[in-house]
């Protein structure tokens, strides 16, 4: 029996909940959570992105802001932006919209993000949190598939892993998390060999590397759980990594794409920011 983890409705759950949760803290607080999202160019996946972060805030109550800047902003300019937010009491999570121009250093840019304002979870200090497995801010699309999987109770203890992508957003952080959940973790990128071996092995797979039907039917196991991170633009529509239609009837779980990950990644940040407000609010 197939099933679709459907990334749509179990964002429309969580999210009430969160809502729930903002109306409470709103309440007890007299504080509204804000996020700060900083765009920086006119790069349209990116705009998207923003448009779809600042609807869903406004969804569960959280107030947001988006600072679209000139890609010919300086980098000092922007670090001095991030600085002044950072000394905001308002503010309780600061969220730069990646890729940035080539003229500015990204790692920069992420060092600069107050600590406790991380809702991206991408300060080296959460990252290493995370690969401790202490408490922190954890990456928002590896942190949505965790609790896809959850959600449906699969069971990821001894299991194969296959993730096929080494990204420090996704394929990176998505291997600590799994690994914490007692699977058996392969992380495959572009100088992988014998990939459709691999995949053949695996119980679980993870597309995303951004590559159009990259998983195709017959690299993958039968009764195998297929998460697919892949966003591309093909022929004007959405497409995922995986050749959906082809694999679908082969395995236990898959995910769609769009309605898959995508709308639990923002899912998982309207968490992480309702983290950021009560760690800063509460304690
Ligand atoms: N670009 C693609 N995904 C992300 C994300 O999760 N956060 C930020 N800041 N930029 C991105």
């Amino acid at each position: 029996m197939m099933a679709i983890i459907s990334g749509r409705k179990l964002s429309k759950k969580i999210r009430e909940d969160i809502k729930k949760d903002v109306s409470k803290l709103v309440s007890e607080t007299a504080k509204i959570p804000h996020l700060v999202v900083v765009l920086v160019g006119d790069n349209p996946a990116s705009q998207s992105y923003v448009k779809y972060k600042k609807r869903a805030c406004k969804e569960v109550g959280i107030k947001s802001t988006v600072i679209n800047e000139k890609e010919s902003i300086t980098e000092q300019e922007l670090l001095t932006m991030i600085n002044r937010l950072n000394d905001d009491e308002s503010v309780h999570g600061i969220l730069v919209q990646l890729p940035l121009p080539d003229h500015i250093d990204e790692n920069k840019v992420i060092d600069t993000i107050k600590l406790q304002k991380d809702v991206d979870g991408f300060h080296p200090l959460n990252l290493g949190y995370m690969l401790l497995g202490r408490d922190g801010i954890l990456p928002a699309t590896p942190k949505g598939i965790i609790t896809m999987l959850k959600s449906e109770n699969i069971n990821l203890e001894g299991k194969d892993a296959l993730i096929i992508g080494r990204s420090n957003i996704v394929g990176k952080p998505l291997g600590t998390l799994l690994m914490k959940e007692n699977a058996t973790v392969t992380t495959a990128h572009s100088r992988t060999q014998n990939l459709k071996e691999k995949c053949l092995r695996s119980d679980v797979i993870v597309a995303a590397v951004g590559r159009p039907k990259l998983v195709t039917e017959d690299m993958v196991k039968p009764g195998a759980v297929v998460i697919d991170v892949g966003v591309n633009r093909v022929d004007n529509k959405l497409v995922g990594d995986v050749d959906y239609e082809a694999v679908k009837d082969k395995v236990s779980y898959i995910t769609p794409v769009p309605g898959g990950v995508g709308p639990m990644t923002i899912t998982s940040l309207l968490q992480n920011v309702v983290l950021c407000f009560k760690r800063i609010e509460l304690t």
